[in-house]
This record gives C-alpha cells, structure tokens and sequence, in this order.
C-alpha cells in the first residue's frame, strides 16, 4: 500500500492533535536510513526525536531485545522483581554526575520521569513549587507541561495547569531578554532569579528548580557553566533541589555523558530518557540517596516503568556508548556540522544564529537584517530537505529553528551526504533568486 493511502486511512481513525511531519509511513530502518511503504530511503536527522543516537536497529540493540523478550516480558517490578532492574539501575548510579550515594526509578517516558522528580521534590522538601525557564521544554503531562515554556500548540485548552510552577528568565546569548554582554549576563540572570524567589516567590515555597543544561525543543540554547554553578549556589543556599533534565542532551549528545557535566555541576536528581532505552520506552530518575530513601513506599511507580525488554536494551545502549567511543565522535560531527552551519550563515542572511553544544547544531531563521523569527523559512527549508531525502525538525518558541539530530555514530560519508543535502535544501529556499521580496 502506498503513502497516500495509508495517509487517508490515518486520517479516519487517528487523532487529530497528533501531528506528523510529513506524509510518509516508513516500514524499515537501519543506521541513519529509514525506508517508507515506497521504498524510498531518506537520511534520518531526526533519530525519533533525539532517540536513536547509535542509529536505527543497531545489531546488538535488537539481539539484546530479542533474547530479553523470549525470556521475559513483563511483571511488574511493583509486584514480582527482576535483577535487570537493579543492574541498570547500578550502572546509572555509577555513571551519573556525582560520587554520593544514589537511587534509581525508572518509568516510561521523559514526561513521566518530569512528573516523578516533581513528586519528589515536593514531598522531600514538604514546599510546594517549581521553578522552570524560559524556552524550557519538558513534556506535555500537566505538571511537565506547566513548567514547559512554549504554549501554542502545548498549552491552548488544556488548562488550568498546575499552581506553584514558576518560570524565570535564563540565557539565551541570541535573544538575551536583558540586554546584557556574553561576558557577564550570567551575573544578571542570577540576580534575576535570587529577587524572585526572595520578593516575589518566597524561598520556603520553592521545592526545586528544573533545568535544561542545553535547551532542546527550545532551539538547543546551551545554559552558561556559570548559570549553572550559579542556580547551584542558589539551590544550596535556600535547600531547594536541582532536577537536571538530560532527557534530550544527556547520553552523549554534547560530547559527555551528561549535558551538565560541562559545567562541572552535581545535580539532585537527573532525569534521563530517550536514547536511554535504544528506542523502547524508558526513563529514569536518578537521585540522592538521602532525598529517595525518604519517599513514602509505594508514593511512586508504574506498572510498565522499568520494563525488562527496554533495560536490557538500555544495558546494551550504555554498553556501546562506550565501546563506540561516542563521545569523541559526539564532538567530531558537531565541529563539522558547525563549519559548515557557519559557512551557511555566512552565505544566507535568513540564518541568524548557529549554535549549541557538541553534537547539538541548531540554526536558527530570522527575516533577513533583523531578528524577527521566521518559521515559514524554516518550515520551507524543512520541506525542501525532505524533498531531497534527508529528515529534520524544527525546535524554538518561534518554530524557526532547525536542530540537527543524526546518530551519534554516523559514517563520515553519511554526515556529508545529510549537510550536501540540506545545504541544496537551503540553496532552493533562501538563495536569491527564489526568496520572494
Ligand atoms: C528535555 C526534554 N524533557 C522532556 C521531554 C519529554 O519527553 P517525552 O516526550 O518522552 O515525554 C523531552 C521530549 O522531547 C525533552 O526534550
């Protein structure tokens, strides 16, 4: 059946907010290809949003889910144990920022994780509020939807959210909301944040701060090493918490294993999910011994959480991470996706800002001479690119943005052919013959 088809039978029967990128149904993929119903192969930029950083149906991955799945499924880790739990639970506790004592939750997505360090927070610290920031993202449940920054589409009609959840400004050296120099804008934001949580908040109502150390959906803004020591300070200061969201930067995506490892900052709790589970639902909230020994038995879970199919392809994932040297090769292809996103700037006055960290490469799109936003540039460029066989998303509050996502372990010849193809992409888009006036 071809794409068009399965087009008019999705839109029969699939709810309409769940919005796809383009109209085509893939039935097979490996390393950076997909292939659709067609058989037409497309470079993948998108890895399943951020999933897929060895690449589509790594050998090891499938074998590991094969043989866990033909042994076990399912029971319920609330109910009947199983060792693959504590296992991989061991090995986050071993690998995740810090040398303190640790304990380890695991659920199913970066949504619930969110959820779950909130219920934390709140009930170690007995205060109620959480205090998120601007162009952060984390999940579309309530209480990761609440602190989540961009409203239109996440937002509208679903309300009211949750009270007590806070967003303050942080860094963005692009858009600064201040107006201050690179240099010491830090210093700013964080007197920003102290005077709201002493004259406005209230210091004994906050339970925890949640963070993105690089800002993903938000059009990956990577938070300065000294806003991060600084939110740090802050936190020990007034005994509030500092969740670490690694759900989209962590596992490598920035050239260490954590995106917070940059700055040299211990987290409370780290959220991780996505490529933590190879493509399977999985997360993970790894936090304090001191705070999670405190959490009423039986106040958290899930029934699917920890799946034993999903932890034996996280073991394999946390294994190959390794043995792939992915984090060399994270800092390998982000240099050479930024060369050439800064020859593009130069070249296309539509391209305002490169940035990110690592692997992380964003550009963004601006009505040329200015910093106006420009999504429909973005959305054309996304569209052309697909048009030439290579898969992107956009990110930012704006939709402007467009992030790139290969495997972590993609083939030098891959990643050529992905930015040869975007860089047509953007040649028919933006050069000027057909930028409209
Ligand atoms: C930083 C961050 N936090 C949370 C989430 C939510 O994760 P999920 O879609 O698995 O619920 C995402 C998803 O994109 C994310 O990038």
């Amino acid at each position: 059946m071809d794409n068009r088809t399965w087009w008019e039978r999705r839109q029969k029967v699939v709810a309409n907010g769940i919005a796809s990128s383009f109209p085509v149904f893939i039935n097979q993929a490996e390393g950076s290809w997909v292939t659709d119903v067609e058989g037409h192969r497309y470079l993948d930029f998108i890895g399943g949003i951020g999933v897929q950083s060895l690449g589509h149906n790594r050998v090891e991955v499938v074998q590991a889910i094969q043989e866990a799945a033909a042994t076990l499924i399912h029971t319920s880790f609330h109910t009947v144990m199983y060792p693959r739990y504590v296992t991989v639970a061991e090995r986050l506790v071993e690998i995740t920022p810090g040398a303190m004592d640790k304990r380890v939750l695991f659920v199913n997505s970066g949504a619930e994780a969110i959820e779950n360090a909130f219920k934390i927070a709140r009930q170690f610290t007995g205060r109620p509020g959480i205090v998120s920031f601007t162009n952060g993202f984390h999940g579309r449940t309530f209480g990761a939807l609440t602190a989540t920054d961009k409203t239109d589409p996440y937002k509208i009609g679903f309300g009211p959210l949750l009270p007590d959840v806070y967003r303050l400004p942080s860094p963005h050296c692009y858009r600064c909301s201040l107006k201050s120099a690179p240099a010491n804008c830090h210093q700013q934001y964080l007197e920003r944040v102290d005077t709201a949580l002493v004259d406005t908040i209230g210091v004994d109502r906050v339970a925890a701060f949640v963070i993105e150390p690089v800002q993903g959906e938000g059009g990956f803004i990577p938070m300065p090493k000294e806003f991060l020591n600084g939110l740090r300070r802050i936190c020990d200061h007034y005994g509030i918490l500092l969740i670490d969201d690694e759900i989209q930067a962590g596992l490598g995506r920035t050239g260490k294993l954590w995106a917070i490892e940059h700055a040299e900052v211990v987290p409370d709790l780290l959220v991780s999910a996505k490529a933590l589970g190879g493509g399977l639902p999985l997360s993970a909230v790894v936090g304090r011994a001191d705070i999670m020994d405190t959490i009423a038995k039986g106040s958290i879970g899930s029934t699917y959480g920890g799946n034993p199919v999903a932890l034996a392809a996280a073991e394999v994932v946390l294994d190959l991470l390794v043995r792939d040297d992915v984090l060399n090769k994270a800092i390998e292809i982000g240099k050479v996706m930024r060369e050439k996103a800064i020859v593009w700037q130069h070249k296309f006055p539509h391209i305002g800002d490169v940035r990110g960290l690592g692997a992380m490469v964003a550009l963004e799109f601006v009505r040329p001479g200015s910093d106006v936003p420009d999504k429909e540039v973005c959305r054309a460029v996304i569209q052309a690119a697909f048009r030439q066989g290579l898969l992107l998303t956009k990110a930012g509050l704006e939709d402007n943005v467009i992030r790139l996502l290969p495997p972590l372990t993609i083939t030098p010849d891959d990643l050529g052919d992905g930015l040869e193809r975007l860089g047509l992409a953007l040649e028919e888009v933006l050069s000027p013959q057909s930028v409209k006036a």
